[in-house]
């Protein structure tokens, strides 16, 4: 990639879509990787720097995706690149389960000054958002010496068992990997869009929480056996969802008045994403434990929990994992926290702001979009068939992905049929316009006649 390009706000397609390249590599895969990945278009990336990706026959293109929303300071960021040579040069890995280092302490450190909940903390490192799902899960048995927890329909939390039994996303995830964890019960998260016609957003986002207490815990669960309620202020995969601050308050004083655990799932809306560090702090709301992992660390495989220090009392050999916090994983996430506090912060609101601003009028201008909706650098348009009835159409999401894909912007969707805005949080309004100029262009050329 020349230096010229590596500030380029348009993108460059060079090639038929996808290119020989990519061809070639598409076919290899088909052969040898596992078929249960989603790809939803066929790009072959080869390099990446700030927005731009470059894929295998030279094309370039904007990633308003961020590798599912991980690289937060951009591909490929300078300073994290540096960090990253300068610790794999003194130390790749000295299992911190077994040994110490001094980087694990750092990053605490770093936490606990800015974690969404007030000190001390305790801290336990994995390697991705299920890990730290899983974490949060046992630790809370554990702790509580209670076995049910209650999650959210539409939530996803991973893909191992444990996380797989909270997720409840798409059943595609569950289908013959049954039975899963027992004691999950889900219920009814608030999606204002989707809320019953003519009722008051702000009272079914409180009745969504007091389901909890006036249904589960009069017919099926008695609240004394309940761990935790798992949540994500924003639901990611679901298709960027935003909870209400009601619905978050209203949790947590279910949780105080039962001695449940609040388990804030901060894996894709932290770290910066929605404008302020975490996606709880918009609703004033203090968890007792925190999960993180995919921006946290630009893309190197890192996942964390912050507790509450009195809730981490299980004792050694309970729980643990040879790579987990590897030294190096925990450099580039000091890097990334340096970038994110300097300019991503701010960036992510603001530039997220001026992107739901210009966004706001698409459902008047354009009939598939049913909504728009989002926090900071964390925004979707619902698309339907149908204003009125609302019924999903994610056939014409997914063309739409396609074409901006063709026109050199990636995007995702999220849930049945929703388009994700992702991008890293150092991204300009330049390049902001730039994709949604083209993200305009493929729903107009999907008008219906
Ligand atoms: C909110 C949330 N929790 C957990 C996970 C699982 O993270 P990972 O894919 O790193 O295991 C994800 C991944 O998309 C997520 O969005």
């Amino acid at each position: 990639m020349s230096p010229k390009t590596l500030t380029a706000v348009a993108p460059q397609i060079k090639t038929a879509l996808p290119g020989p390249n990519a061809k070639r590599l598409i076919a290899a895969d088909d052969r040898l990787i596992s078929p249960s990945y989603t790809r939803s278009y066929p790009l072959v990336a080869k390099r990446g720097r700030g927005i731009v990706i470059e894929d295998v026959d030279g094309n370039e293109f904007l990633d308003f995706s961020a590798g599912i929303a991980v690289v937060s300071t951009g591909h490929c960021h300078p300073e994290v690149v540096s960090a990253i040579q300068k610790q794999a040069a003194e130390l790749i890995h000295m299992s911190g389960t077994d040994f110490y280092y001094e980087n694990m302490l750092a990053l605490a450190e770093r936490l606990t000054k800015i974690a969404p909940m007030p000190g001390p903390h305790r801290f336990y490192y994995g390697n991705s958002g299920t890990e730290a799902i899983e974490c949060a899960f046992k630790l809370a048995r554990y702790h509580t010496k209670r076995q049910n927890v209650i999650a959210f329909y539409g939530a996803f939390h991973g893909r191992t068992m444990g996380a797989l039994s909270l997720t409840a996303s798409k059943p595609q995830q569950r289908r013959r990997f049954m039975p899963l964890v027992p004691g999950v019960t889900h219920v009814p998260y608030p999606n204002l869009y989707r809320r019953p016609k003519g009722s008051d957003g702000r009272q079914y986002a409180i009745d969504c929480a007091r389901f909890i207490e006036e249904k589960v815990f009069t017919s099926t669960v008695p609240p004394e056996e309940v761990a935790a309620i798992f949540v994500e202020p924003v639901q990611g995969e679901g298709g960027y969802i935003v909870a209400p601050e009601e619905f978050l308050r209203e949790l947590r004083r279910i949780c105080d008045r039962h001695g449940i655990l609040l388990v804030d799932d901060e894996v894709q809306a932290g770290v910066g994403r929605t404008g302020k560090w975490w996606a709880i702090e918009h609703a004033g709301v203090q968890p007792d434990m925190v999960c993180v992992a995919k921006g946290i660390a630009s893309g190197m495989p890192l996942g964390l929990v912050i507790t509450r220090a009195d809730i981490m009392d299980w004792v050694p050999g309970s729980h643990a994992s040879t790579f987990g916090g590897n030294p190096v994983a925990i450099a580039a996430a000091l890097a990334t926290l340096d970038v994110i506090e300097r300019e991503g912060l701010k960036n992510s609101a603001e530039v997220g702001r001026y992107v739901l601003d210009r966004l706001s009028s698409w459902p008047k201008k354009h009939a598939p979009v049913g909504e728009v909706r989002g926090r900071g650098l964390m925004i979707a348009l619902e698309i339907v068939k149908d204003q009125e009835t609302k019924t999903p159409d994610p056939e014409t999401r997914d063309r739409i992905i396609q074409m901006a894909f063709e026109r050199g912007i990636l995007f995702l969707g999220a849930g049945p049929n929703s388009i994700r805005i992702s991008p890293p949080l150092v991204v300009t309004r330049e390049e902001a316009d730039v994709a949604l100029e083209v993200l305009e262009q493929a729903i107009a050329a999907t008008k219906r006649p």
